[in-house]
């Protein structure tokens, strides 16, 4: 393949390389066209046939009922599948074993690359089944909700699954949040059961995540059951009457438990994710819906066939975890790699050992991995075999051009295609992507959307453009995958936040440009989210923890670009009257946002600002906070309407200091 340099490969259009195409389930676009047709022209008889075809129903879904749903204000609801029961824990174990009980369900690939263990899917079944019992015997029921807070070990795809296997409702916590955090996501689902473990590694550390559990749980008054699982074999104290050793409840399990018929709508999990305004929102899925887009998406984004190797290094903690490192690969059958580790563990070329050493066929991380490893030089690439790869995914952000030629060119080895899946946790599964035996794609485009999806890009006036243009990136029709809607939602903030902007459709929070191919690029956020790292966070959470401190009067957090993280946090603090300006109140500020949402929100940079440039009725003009934080001084569009104009000297000249 011709070399490219870093400004003109963006012109150019990449083919589908053969050996990909060979592998393909839709190898052309014109057979995409034509199912894509089919999807948007008669929704309910493709999904009808989709879900008949691919789930395994204990009582099939009312025909005439395959959905239901309104995006109008007023009316906004989803529902899928009607009238049918069925089980997920079934549909990813249970019926796969007649033919796949000695297949490789997870392969649990551990921080230290000597601790590894391959889990059948009898192996899996089993371990499910018993731990489903052990939550029956704690009195849990269906519809009850479960937390969890627990790295990535086998036992949390195995505790999930069980949950789901009694129709109970698990809401996962990523290892790295807070004690706070924590507490406030386990007090908003209400559980009464908390599954946790002694310790996890990050990179050669183990570091407690018992003891945070504790902290949290100690503020959680509905908590009865505290399951801790041995990981580290960190001592920690167990709380007479309240905790209880995983390994000990295990032992005493029957080895068998009865699949909870759920209907189709029932919760399946709540997922905990940022938003614009403060508080954390629940979002939750539900059963049937859910897991048909999940595994269909699964296998479809990366043409992931039975005897592949697939691999997500994503953490279950977030939604691409869930849908793909667990709910997706499993409903179809596929072996999935469950990755504990970190990409520079115990060396830069910790990815790529493991591709070598399970040859992996599908490979789907995120850009900021992809950066983090790039930076260190080719070496950590070139010292293993990775030419088992076919289709290399990536998810969570925008890729920059260079992070895509790299992965492109050094990675995929000019033969394999990148499926760039653009998606939300409300979406259930991926919305735009480059089916990759069918599209040719172009760098860092996100491409077409998937069967079903109907992307709708709007103006500034809230009018949809037709053909090439640049706006708010809408969805105008429903899709099997969508949540639908918020956990203990009184204040209507569903409805508020994804369809009050647009009247009429799902609004994304995401800017897109399509161009005269109607091929899609996702530009990034359009509200007051970031993505750092890949992880969603509301600018307000962070400001909102600054302010908690005895110190700040006011703060205003925005993103700015930064190398590796993709966007990192850039925070402006006015302090109290009399507080000192010193650089150990900005780092007992770091640490004090460490402490109340975790080490995901710290700060990157934090500048003092006497003032904030507000407009006369109030409201902080971002705008300008952006462009000062990322050194962009030139042009800071019209600054008439502020109440203070001098503000913005002062933000800049402090600004050029920080350096
Ligand atoms: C961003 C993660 C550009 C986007 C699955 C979205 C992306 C947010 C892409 C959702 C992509 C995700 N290209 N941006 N391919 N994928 N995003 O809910 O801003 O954690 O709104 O779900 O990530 O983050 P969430």
């Amino acid at each position: 393949m011709a070399e490219a340099t870093e400004t003109d490969f963006y012109d150019k259009v990449f083919p589908v390389p053969e050996r990909v195409r060979e592998k393909s389930y839709v190898k052309s676009r014109a057979e995409y066209d034509k199912l894509y047709k089919e999807s948007i022209d008669d929704p309910n008889a493709f999904w009808a046939k989709m879900a008949s075809e691919r789930l395994s129903w204990f009582k099939p879904f009312d025909k005439k009922k395959v959905s239901d749903w309104s995006f109008e204000p007023g009316k906004v609801h989803s529902k899928w599948f009607e009238g049918g029961k069925i089980n997920v824990s079934y549909n990813c174990l249970d019926r796969h074993l007649a033919d796949k009980k000695n297949k490789a369900a997870i392969i649990f690939e551990g921080n230290d690359p000597n601790d590894w263990k391959v889990y059948t899917y009898q192996d899996m079944y089993r371990e499910v089944n018993k731990f489903a019992n052990v939550l029956k015997s704690l009195g849990v029921k269906k519809g009850d909700r479960v937390s969890i807070f627990l790295p990535m070990i086998a036992e949390l795809s195995i505790v999930m699954l069980a949950c789901t296997r009694i129709g109970a409702i698990h809401a996962i916590v990523f290892g790295g949040f807070s004690a706070e955090a924590l507490r406030d996501r386990i007090n908003n689902c209400g559980a009464e059961v908390v599954i946790t473990c002694d310790g996890t590694y990050r990179g050669s550390k183990a570091v407690p995540q018992k003891a945070t559990c504790d902290k949290a749980v100690d503020q959680c008054p509905g908590v009865k059951t505290m399951i801790v699982v041995k990981r580290t074999g960190t001592e920690v104290a167990m709380k007479e009457g309240r905790d209880i050793w995983y390994e000990d409840l295990m032992a005493k399990a029957d080895r068998y438990c009865e699949p909870e018929w759920m209907d189709s709508e029932d919760p399946l999990f709540i997922l905990y994710t940022s938003g614009s305004t403060g508080q954390p929102k629940g979002v939750v899925h539900t059963q049937a819906g859910y897991l048909l887009y999940a595994s269909m998406t699964q296998q479809y984004a990366f043409d992931v066939r039975d005897e592949d190797t697939y691999w997500c290094t994503a953490d279950i903690g977030w939604v691409t975890g869930h849908s793909y490192v667990v709910y997706g690969p499993l409903c179809n059958g596929f072996t999935s790699i469950l990755f504990e580790g970190v990409p520079n563990y115990p060396d830069f070329g910790r990815f790529w050992a493991v591709v070598e050493k399970y040859s992996v066929n599908n490979f789907y991380t995120a850009p900021t991995a992809i950066r983090s490893i790039a930076k260190e030089g080719d070496k950590w690439v070139d010292m293993h075999d990775i030419s088992s790869l076919r289709v290399l995914g990536s998810v969570g952000e925008p890729l920059n051009p260079e992070a895509w030629w790299w992965y492109y060119n050094k990675i995929g080895a000019g033969h394999c295609t990148i499926s760039d899946t653009w998606w939300q946790t409300e979406n259930g599964g991926h919305m735009i992507l480059p089916l990759p035996g069918a599209i040719d794609i172009k760098p860092a485009k996100a491409m077409v959307p998937f069967f079903g999806v109907v992307p709708a890009i709007m103006d500034e006036d809230g009018k949809e453009i037709k053909g090439p243009g640049k706006g708010a990136l809408c969805i105008k029709k429903g899709w099997p995958g969508i949540t639908r809607g918020l956990w203990d939602d009184k204040e209507g903030r569903f409805e508020e936040n994804y369809f009050s902007q647009f009247p009429g459709y799902y609004f994304s929070g995401d800017g897109a440009e399509r161009d005269a191919d109607g091929d899609y690029k996702i530009t990034g956020r359009v509200d007051d989210v970031i993505n750092v790292s890949g992880h969603r966070l509301g600018t307000a959470e962070v400001e909102a923890a600054l302010t908690s401190h005895p110190d700040v009067a006011e703060a205003a957090v925005v993103g700015f670009p930064h190398d590796i993280k993709g966007q990192g946090i850039f925070a402006y603090v006015t302090l109290n009257h009399n507080v000192a300006k010193t650089d150990e109140l900005k780092k007992a500020l770091v640490a004090h946002v460490r402490k109340v949402v975790g080490p995901i929100a710290s700060p990157d940079q934090i500048q003092w600002a006497d003032g904030l440039p507000k407009t006369r009725s109030g409201k902080i003009m971002r705008r300008v906070l952006r462009n000062v934080a990322a050194k962009t001084f030139g042009d800071f569009g019209d600054t008439s309407t502020l109440a203070d104009p001098a503000v913005v000297d002062d933000l800049v000249a402090n600004r050029k200091k920080l350096g």
